[in-house]
């Protein structure tokens, strides 16, 4: 028995249908007590601020967010007994701001983008002496990914190597956390990118307005440790939607635009390896169409040595995306 809520952190690591002579597995993250990868970061982010003093009984957490962290953040205040405030772009998702509601959460809807809600929230950390975790700053952030997210990646991969991790970037604390932790343990890992065509920050492209949520913040966030990049992606919203809605109907897995971007990437990735190392096309690819109910455990066959590993994140469900119409 977990002794609350936020006991039950953790999710697992799915393969998805992969490009042949090669396997693709996704940290599929709407399995967090919150139903997104940005538990973990609201988790350690608001106990280092208890370890350091700055937070303690009675007070206020104040936050920007484009959504999910304000979801994270709002169910570790409500288990811990915090008021908090979300200050969000009215651009992001209606759903998200129902569920941070429900969890008993102040809402502040802003005009314009993230930089636009830091600078509120900024102003009300000021005005109301509230405690702001600031997400893309704060070293707890990708601290929380390197012992969780991918301590559990490892766990779950046991002897196997992975030979690529392939995500998007919004604070940078997912790809910088597990890029190191994954880094450590296989040196030889390409870490890859993401980010949304026509926001283009690290790629030096286009940048501006994009519709995606959570990815793409429109500035290099201070939390993206650059230097362990080996390569940015760059990925459409109309390519992340179509994966979306294939993932959905033809594989039982609902997830999130930023989610389909980084299939769309981690695919690409996949199949330059398989190339690159000369990978025999017509042999046997693992399969992920296994059953779970028979007496004896699941065919687990190992992944075959040559065939390339390519990790990606899934970070929430598509739940939180119905309103945009990317299923309809
Ligand atoms: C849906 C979604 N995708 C991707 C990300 C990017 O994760 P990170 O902030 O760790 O870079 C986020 C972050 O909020 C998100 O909510």
């Amino acid at each position: 028995m977990e002794r609350g809520i936020l006991g039950t952190l953790g999710s697992p690591l799915v393969q998805v249908e992969s490009p042949r002579g090669s396997v693709v597995a996704a940290k599929v993250e709407s399995k967090n007590p919150g139903g997104s990868a940005k538990d973990r970061p609201a988790v350690a982010m608001v106990e280092a601020a208890e370890r350091s003093g700055e937070l303690g009984p009675g007070d206020r957490i104040v936050e920007p967010t484009s959504g999910n962290t304000g979801i994270g953040l709002s169910m570790v205040a409500a288990a811990k007994g915090y008021d908090i405030t979300v200050v969000m772009p009215a651009s992001k998702s209606p759903e998200r701001r129902r569920i941070m509601e429900a969890y008993g959460a102040d809402l502040e809807l802003v005009e314009g983008d993230i930089s636009d809600a830091k600078e509120r929230a900024d102003e009300l950390t000021d005005s109301e002496g509230a405690v702001q975790v600031r997400q893309f700053e704060n070293p707890a952030n990708p601290e929380s990914h390197y012992r969780t997210t991918g301590s559990e990646i490892l766990e779950a991969v046991g002897d196997r190597t992975v030979d690529a991790l392939v995500a998007g970037i919004g604070t940078g604390g997912t790809i910088t956390g597990v890029g190191r932790r994954l880094r450590e343990a296989f040196p030889e890992i390409e870490v890859v990118g993401v980010e949304p065509e026509g926001n283009e920050v690290l790629t030096g492209g286009e940048t501006g307005e994009d519709a995606f949520q959570g990815m793409g913040p429109g500035f290099v966030s201070p939390n993206l440790d650059r230097e362990l990049l080996d390569d940015v992606e760059v990925v459409g919203l109309d390519a992340a939607e179509t994966a979306c809605r294939r993932l959905a109907r033809e594989e039982g897995v609902l997830v999130g635009q930023s989610s389909g971007a980084s299939l769309v990437a981690a695919r690409r990735v996949a199949e330059r390896l398989v190339e690159e190392r000369g990978v025999d096309a017509e042999a046997p690819t693992p399969d992920n169409k296994v059953g779970i109910l028979d007496d004896e455990p699941p065919a687990r066959e190992p992944i075959p040595e040559e065939c390339p590993l390519v990790v990606t994140v899934f970070w929430d469900s598509g739940e939180r995306y119905m309103s945009t119409g990317m299923f309809d």
